[in-house]
């Protein structure tokens, strides 16, 4: 602190870019190693935050003091210290409290855990009171540690334990002895043997003093140990086998046949799908081979740790950043007058579930992480194959310490008959129980039918779980399975009931009952194509701007043809006397113009065309110019009518895979997803292949000739595909992917087992099954590798096919399945043109009618008004000119009213044309009707 008050760094002044200052006492092997894990994360989420933080190194040399380290501090945000040695630590502390800066400290060292007895070789940081920006945290390989100090007094060891270790913990990093140092027997630490002879040589100096056996080591080398131990195992020479071990692999050795052990490591109860996110990130872009740096699994919940305490670094920083508009930036030596951070402390309380475990408090600012730590015991019989047990058999954590599974840790897996289940929800096979919580949890297809199974079988009793991430799993570049095949793998599960297909790389380290379920193959959901109804369809065979344009055709031609009878020298209106005995005269007064050009247009024809030549003319074009517009519009009608009904867009994968328009994809670590992955590297393969072969020096340049061709031999369809599925993104979860299939603006068509997507039919009537299935392959029960139980769970399987206990569950789940949707019956395209689409035309019908009737009153009304009295029709003087030239007796109100007909509508002329092969053109009383029609026109 006084040196401090002495030394003043100036301040630079420059604009500080964000920095994260990661301090370190000594560049060895094991700081590079955890340099590494943050320096590559820290690439991750600058990359996936957008955020421009920056990690800049300082070492600090032995024998530091307080003055240079503060040289270094200038403009820092945040401070990570590696530092290991109580002295560096304390300085950095001082550093940390002195000027105010947030500061995360990784505590390495034995660590007590909260109500954990403490060890000589425990170390507690102290922690500066009132000031929550310096944490601790420990991380979960130490916290890892103590699962020993509760497990092994629950195993009765009296004698020494033998530990066989390797580089799992770095060599020059001894803290993890701690723990079991602390456990009250003698101890003996060796190296483990990795090559046959040396192993051998090795068994044989333990074969007669090492009664207990714990391997801390990687599980290659645990599983190489124990394949050259066979005989010892079978002899019982070691007493006692422990795997201690922070890998994430778990036991699977198919060629040790015999081993008997409890099996201690890590186990992520959460999803790992941020890891997998991470190491996608670096695979795609080329980390691991530009910088040499893979997660290896004895690294996982090492590096997912560091991993995610530089993702709260980032978060917090951003969080600081929002809440100041700012972040602000430290020098050591200036003490800031405000405070202009938000407390570390704080913050990490509220951090989310980790793979690895939750991050903890205890009292100090001191956090852990509490990592869930799984036993197993395996118990293998090389006289019995068919045996092979790998059994959970308890949990642990700091909180809760060991939680047993069954009566005690050290019972033989082989009396216990109490199976694990895991499961997977994936309905009508597998779905929460609508009312779980005061019931079983699940129900559906696969659990009735594991009810079967086991009253079939008898003597057993299961307990059923659903895994974790809620997958069935796929496998990283480690080879560890995730989501359901991990947990059987694993030993967390015996037995796995699912919809699970079986596949070559899951038979490989899980074994298959046979089927239970038809041969399902790989489909396409998509959304219905909704079927546009439209009652005036008919109305929409034309755009608006055709039908203004007919409209104005039609009233430029009728007052052309009017304008053209008027002064046509030639025309009926100019040459009454000439057409006098003609019987087809027409005038062509505006409205018999306006008649004329409409009736032209319908089958009944327009009728007596005009007399001039010019007239005829325009008529002439005006039926051509109507014959074309009824001739297109009839045929695009028709086209417009059925075309809805027609369009298929896309019936299968091909149609797919040749467009570029809607997006397509499956689920996340679904069947289908490899099966794209595959065929696209399959390809690949395929590609490599044929370029080595056409590459070949060896071949004469005319066999090269044979193998050369125009195009690209091999297809790079699933290539193409995969791509653009991976561009598009794949959807996480069923019910994301049926929405993106509803909401998706182009499309989207999720491509995936065929029993989800008939399900998602079944139970949705906006959604349809596109295409044949492909891929097809059966569904069965997976057991763990040589699990005692597969003939069994096998043949009560055939006894149940046998005895159609399936069919009927069969029926039960699908076709009486109450969430089944009653969908309305789709218009076939076999039907004819539905009412929705042609209904308007009735409409016009009825409109049609309404105005006639409305023309009718008006038409009855005005007459009335005119002729006021009918009674005194004698006496009246009657107004209109019905009687004004052609003085015919009194008639009576009817006669009158059909003489009135002729007079509005003017159809005295069609009349005549429709009758003129009648017999007596005269009978029709047609010289009356003339003189109307003149009065009226010169009206
Ligand atoms: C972090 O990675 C970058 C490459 O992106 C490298 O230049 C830098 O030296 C690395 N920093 C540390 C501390 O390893
Ligand atoms: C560093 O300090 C230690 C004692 O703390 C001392 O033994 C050693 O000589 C010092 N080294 C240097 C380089 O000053
Ligand atoms: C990073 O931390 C944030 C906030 O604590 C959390 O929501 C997010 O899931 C984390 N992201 C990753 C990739 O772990
Ligand atoms: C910090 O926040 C301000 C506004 O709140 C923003 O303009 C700035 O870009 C942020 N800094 C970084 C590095 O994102
Ligand atoms: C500043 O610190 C004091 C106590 O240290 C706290 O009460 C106050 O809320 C802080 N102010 C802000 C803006 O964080
Ligand atoms: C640990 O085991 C107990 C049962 O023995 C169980 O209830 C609990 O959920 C398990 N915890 C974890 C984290 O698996």
């Amino acid at each position: 602190m006084r040196i401090l008050l002495f030394i003043l760094i100036p301040c630079t002044g420059i604009a500080a870019a964000i920095d994260i200052l990661v301090a370190l006492e000594q560049a060895d092997t094991y700081t590079k190693d955890i340099l590494m894990h943050l320096n590559i994360s820290q690439m991750f989420f600058k990359d996936k935050y957008q955020f421009e933080a920056g990690i800049q190194r300082m070492v600090i040399l032995p024998n530091t003091t307080q003055e240079n380290v503060c040289s270094r501090i200038v403009d820092v945000s945040v401070i990570i210290s590696l530092a290991r040695s109580q002295d560096k630590i304390d300085l950095m502390r001082n550093v940390s409290v002195a000027a105010r800066i947030p500061m995360i400290q990784f505590h390495f060292y034995p660590w007590s855990p909260p109500g954990f007895f403490k060890s000589n070789t425990s170390q507690t940081l102290l922690m500066p009171n009132n000031f929550d920006n310096y944490v601790a945290m420990v991380p979960p390989s130490a916290v890892f540690q103590y699962s020993i100090v509760d497990i092994f007094p629950q195993m009765n060891i009296s004698t020494q334990l033998t530990v066989l270790s390797d580089d799992i913990y770095n060599v020059a990093f001894d803290s993890w002895k701690g723990s079991l140092d602390s456990l009250g027997v003698p101890v003996r630490y060796m190296q483990i043997a990795t090559n046959p002879s040396r192993i051998r040589a090795q068994l044989n100096s333990l074969r007669n003093q090492a009664k207990t056996i714990v391997f801390v080591a990687k599980t290659e080398n645990i599983e190489r140990f124990l394949l050259e131990a066979q005989s010892n195992i079978e002899n019982e020479d070691f007493e006692m086998v422990f795997a201690f071990t922070k890998d994430v692999t778990p036991f699977k050795c198919d060629d040790c046949l015999s081993a008997k052990m409890h099996w201690i490591r890590p186990y992520s109860t959460n999803t790992v799908q941020d890891i997998r996110a991470y190491q996608e990130f670096i695979n795609k872009n080329e980390i691991n081979l530009d910088m040499d740096y893979t997660i290896t699994s004895s690294e996982e919940v090492d590096a997912s740790f560091y991993y995610d305490a530089m993702n709260s670094t980032f978060v917090y920083l951003m969080k600081v950043n929002s809440t100041y508009s700012d972040i602000s930036s430290f020098s050591c030596g200036s003490v800031p007058s405000a405070n202009t951070t938000l407390p570390l402390a704080n913050f990490l309380t509220t951090r989310p579930i980790l793979e690895y475990g939750v991050t903890k408090r205890q009292d100090n600012n001191y956090f852990y992480q509490d990592v869930p730590v799984r036993i197993f015991s395996i118990d293998r019989i090389a006289s019995n194959e068919d045996s092979k047990y790998n059994k959970l058999m308890a949990n642990w954590t700091v909180d809760t310490g060991v939680l047993l599974y069954y009566e005690s840790l050290t019972q033989s897996p082989r009396e216990i008959n109490i199976y694990r289940v895991a499961t997977v929800v994936q309905p009508p096979f597998v779905q929460r129980f609508p009312d779980w919580e005061n019931g079983p949890d699940f129900e559906g297809y696969c659990i009735d039918l594991m009810a079967l199974i086991s009253d079939t079988i008898g003597n057993m009793s299961y307990v059923l779980y659903e895994v974790e991430d809620g997958t069935f799993g796929t496998m990283d570049d480690n080879g560890n399975w995730n989501g359901l095949m991990g947990a059987v793998v694993s030993g967390s599960a015996d037995i796995a009931v699912a919809p699970m297909s079986v596949m070559a790389e899951r038979e490989n380290d899980v074994d298959f009952t046979v089927p239970y379920y038809d041969l399902v193959g790989t489909s396409i959901l998509m959304k219905k194509s909704e079927v546009e109804y439209s009652l005036f369809k008919f109305m929409k065979v034309l755009e608006w701007q055709v039908w203004v344009c007919i409209l104005g055709a039609y009233i430029i031609t009728a007052l052309l043809l009017w304008v053209f009878d008027r002064f046509s020298p030639y025309s009926y209106h100019n040459n009454r006397e000439r057409y006098k005995d003609d019987l087809e005269k027409r005038e062509f007064s505006l409205k018999e113009c306006l008649w004329f050009c409409m009736t032209s247009l319908t089958p009944q024809g327009g009728g007596e065309a005009p007399k001039n030549i010019s007239g005829r003319i325009v008529a002439a074009t005006w039926w051509l110019f109507g014959f074309i517009i009824i001739a297109s519009y009839t045929a695009n009608l028709a086209a417009f009518l059925t075309v809805s009904r027609l369009e298929q867009p896309i019936s299968s994968l091909d149609d797919l895979a040749k467009q570029y328009k809607v997006e397509y994809a499956p689920m996340k670590g679904s069947a289908s997803e490899t099966y794209f992955r595959r065929m696209a590297e399959i390809e690949e393969q395929f590609y490599h292949i044929w370029k080595d072969m056409s590459l070949n020096e060896s071949l004469t340049p005319r066999e090269r000739s044979r193998l050369a061709v125009w195009d690209y031999p091999v297809s790079d369809k699933y290539t193409n595909m995969w791509r653009y599925m991976e561009e598009s993104g794949l959807p996480d979860s069923m019910e994301d992917a049926i929405n993106r299939v509803l909401t998706s603006k182009d499309g989207f068509a999720f491509i995936g087992d065929a029993t989800e997507i008939r399900y998602a039919e079944l139970t949705s009537c906006n959604l349809q099954q596109v295409g044949s299935e492909f891929s097809r392959k059966p569904y069965a029960i997976a057991l763990q590798t040589g699990h005692p139980l597969k003939d069994d769970v096998s043949s009560a399987i055939l006894l149940l096919l046998n005895q159609r206990r399936l069919e009927a569950l069969k029926e039960k789940w699908w076709n009486e399945n109450p969430k089944r949707m009653v969908c309305p019956v789709n218009t076939d395209e076999s039907d004819g043109i539905s009412i929705q689409n042609i209904g308007g035309v009735f409409i016009v019908i009825l409109a049609g009618i309404v105005l006639s009737i409305v023309t009718l009153t008006c038409e009855y009304f005005y007459y009335r008004r005119a002729t006021p009295v009918s009674k005194d029709v004698t006496t009246s003087k009657h107004p209109t000119p019905v009687v004004k030239e052609h003085q015919s007796p009194p008639i009576s109100r009817d006669e009158e009213e059909e003489k009135e007909k002729p007079r509005e509508g003017s159809v005295i002329h069609r009349r005549n044309n429709s009758t003129k092969n009648s017999p007596d053109p005269r009978s029709i009383p047609s010289e009356g009707n003339y003189t109307y029609e003149n009065v009226a026109f010169q009206k």
